[in-house]
C-alpha cells in the first residue's frame, strides 16, 4: 500500500475567471486515488527584493514550507507575450531564494496551461522548464497539456470538456508514477 502524495499546484494567475485557476480546479478531482493537490494562490506575494531574501514577507514563508511539504509540484501557467507571467517567476524566484536554501530543489513536477491563443502555453511551458532546469526540479516529458483557444475548451462552471479531462489525468497518473519511481531512488 503506497503512503498518500501530497501535489502543491500553483497556478500562474491572479484573474478570478482565470482559464488556468480553473484547470488547477479541474486536476484537483482527477488526481488518481491517494494523492491529493493544494493549491496555493499566488495573491499577496510582494515583488522580489533581493535586501529581503534572508528575512522574506510571511506570504513566501508558507510559499516555501508549502514547497518543502510537497511531494510534487503541478505549475498551471498562462502565456504572457509568449513566456510566463511575472506573477509566476516572481514567486519561483522568491522560493529559490537565499542561494543554497531553494525549496524547489530536486522536486518532482508537471506543467500544465491554457491560453487564448491556438498554440497553448507551448512557448511559455518551454521557458518554464529552462526555469526548472535551473531549480534541479524534476520535470515530467509528456502528455504536453497546453490547451489552446481556452474558451471552447472549458464550460462556464469551469470543468473542462472530455480531450481535455482526458490529458490532464494522465499528466497526474504520470507525475504520480514519476514521483513514487524517483522517492524509491531519491535522486538529488
Ligand atoms: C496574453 N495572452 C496571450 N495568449 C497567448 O496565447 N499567447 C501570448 O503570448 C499571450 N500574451 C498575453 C499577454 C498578456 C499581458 C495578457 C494579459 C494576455 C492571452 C492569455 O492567453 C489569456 O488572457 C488567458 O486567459 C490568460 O490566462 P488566465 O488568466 O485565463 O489563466
Amino acid at each position: 500500500m503506497n503512503t498518500p502524495l501530497s501535489i502543491l499546484g500553483i497556478a500562474g494567475s491572479l484573474r478570478k475567471e482565470s482559464y488556468n485557476r480553473a484547470a488547477l480546479r479541474a486536476a484537483q478531482k482527477l488526481v488518481p486515488e491517494g494523492s491529493l493537490i493544494e493549491i496555493f494562490e499566488l495573491d499577496g506575494i510582494p515583488l522580489f527584493n533581493q535586501d529581503l531574501e534572508k528575512q522574506p514577507p510571511a506570504r513566501v514563508v508558507e510559499l516555501k514550507s508549502k514547497i518543502r511539504a510537497a511531494d510534487a509540484i503541478l505549475f498551471v501557467t498562462p502565456e504572457y507575450n509568449y513566456s510566463i507571467p511575472g506573477v509566476l517567476k516572481n514567486a519561483i524566484d522568491w522560493a529559490s531564494r537565499p542561494y543554497g536554501d531553494s525549496a524547489w530543489q530536486a522536486k518532482p513536477s508537471a506543467i500544465m496551461g491554457a491560453s487564448g491563443g491556438a498554440m497553448g502555453t507551448s512557448r511559455a511551458q518551454y521557458h518554464l522548464r529552462q526555469i526548472l532546469v535551473a531549480l534541479n526540479m524534476h520535470v515530467i516529458n509528456e502528455p504536453e497539456v497546453m490547451i489552446g483557444n481556452a474558451a471552447q475548451h472549458f464550460e462556464t462552471n469551469g470543468t473542462t470538456d472530455e480531450a481535455t479531462t482526458k490529458l490532464i489525468r494522465q499528466l497526474l497518473h504520470n507525475l504520480v508514477r514519476w514521483t513514487r519511481r524517483l522517492e524509491k531512488g531519491q535522486p538529488d
